[in-house]
Parts: C-alpha cells; structure tokens; sequence
C-alpha cells in the first residue's frame, strides 16, 4: 500500500530505515513535541523496535513519510476503543531538514483519506501543545477544526501546557 501526492509518498516501514529514522528522531527540538512514549535520547533499539512493531501490520496505521524518495519521518492513526473504536488520533513528525517544505501538509492529507477511505474512520482528532504553532498550521491547511483548548492538559519536560484540539469528520 503506498500513498502518494506529488512528492510526498506514504509507504509501509522497513528496517532499512532505522538509520535515518534514528538520527532524525533523535532530536529535542522533534521530541518536545510528542508524546513521551517515543524515548529521548532516541536510540539505533528504539528504532528498530518500533519498526519491528509497524512492519507488517495489516491494515497498516504507521506509515514511512518520503520527501522525493528519501525517508524524512512517520505519519500514524491510533485508533481508539470501544464506543470510540471509529475515531483515530493523528500523530507525525519529520526531521529538522525538512521542515517548511509542505511536506506535512501533504502526508496529513493522504492518511486522512486514507482513514476514511479504508479503515472506517468517522473521526479523526489530536491535541497540539501551546507552543506548537506550525502543527496547528499544518492541520488548518487540511481542514481540522480548532475544536478549543484543553487547559494544562499536558505535562511536557517539567511544565504543564495547554493543549489546543482539532478534529476532522468524514
Ligand atoms: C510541525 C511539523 C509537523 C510541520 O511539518 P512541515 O512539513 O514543516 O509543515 P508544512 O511545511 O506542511 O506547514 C507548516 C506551516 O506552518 C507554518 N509555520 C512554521 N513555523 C511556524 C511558526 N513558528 N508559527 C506559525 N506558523 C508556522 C509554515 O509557514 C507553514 O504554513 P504555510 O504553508 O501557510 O506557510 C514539523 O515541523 C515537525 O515534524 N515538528 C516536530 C514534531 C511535531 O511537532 N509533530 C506534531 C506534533 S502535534
């Protein structure tokens, strides 16, 4: 399965991309910004553990993001349980290089339709950390609604923020 939209491709991962996976994920500036279940410092092991963990999921929910043929970060759906088993939360990063080509933009795009195109997704939602002004960017560009903000929700390296929420409908 890949999904492409000029010259960005989603792909499934492969091990082959655990050295550049590593050396751009390991990156405060990257990391700040997720959660903290993806470890930092962030190791060659980190890498290839959750690598081993997408590589052969069917349907896939992680996927490789490619800037002109070359890995540059991840794109995922989580999907959620139970009463919310149609809703997903999106997560992404990319490395540093790259940031401020539209690169995002493009891989939100593809999974988002691919979300509700092939996984039977009503709802797909996340929250951005306050100080996280080109991810709410990114998501506006693809039609999220600003859905409002979740006061001190988030505990990040020592500090609490807030978290501002968007969402897409099907
Ligand atoms: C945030 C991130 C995903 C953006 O990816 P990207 O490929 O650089 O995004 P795009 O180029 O598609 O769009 C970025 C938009 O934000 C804007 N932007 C960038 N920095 C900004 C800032 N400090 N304040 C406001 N807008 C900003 C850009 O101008 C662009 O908007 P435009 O197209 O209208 O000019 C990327 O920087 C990243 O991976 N960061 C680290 C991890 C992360 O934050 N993940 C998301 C967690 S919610």
């Amino acid at each position: 399965m890949e999904l492409i939209k000029e010259d960005v491709k989603l792909r499934r991962l492969k091990l082959e991309d655990q050295t550049a996976a590593t050396a751009l994920a390991n990156n405060k500036n990257v990391s700040k910004n997720l959660r903290d279940r993806m470890p930092s410092p962030y190791t060659l092991q980190d890498a290839i553990e959750w690598i081993e963990f997408c590589k052969d999921q069917s349907p896939i929910y992680n996927f490789a993001i490619e800037y002109e043929g070359g890995y540059v970060g991840t794109i995922s759906l989580d999907r959620e349980e139970d009463v919310y088993r149609h809703t997903a939360e999106i997560g992404y990063w990319i490395g540093e290089p790259h940031w401020g080509k539209g690169i995002v933009a493009k891989a939100v795009t593809l999974i988002t339709d691919y979300g509700f195109g092939h996984l039977n997704l009503t709802r797909i939602h996340t929250g951005i950390y306050e100080y996280n002004e080109a991810s709410m960017r990114v998501l506006e560009k693809c039609g999220y609604k600003f859905e409002g903000i979740f006061e001190k929700n988030v505990y990040k390296d020592g500090a609490f923020y807030n978290e501002h929420r968007y969402s897409k409908i099907k």
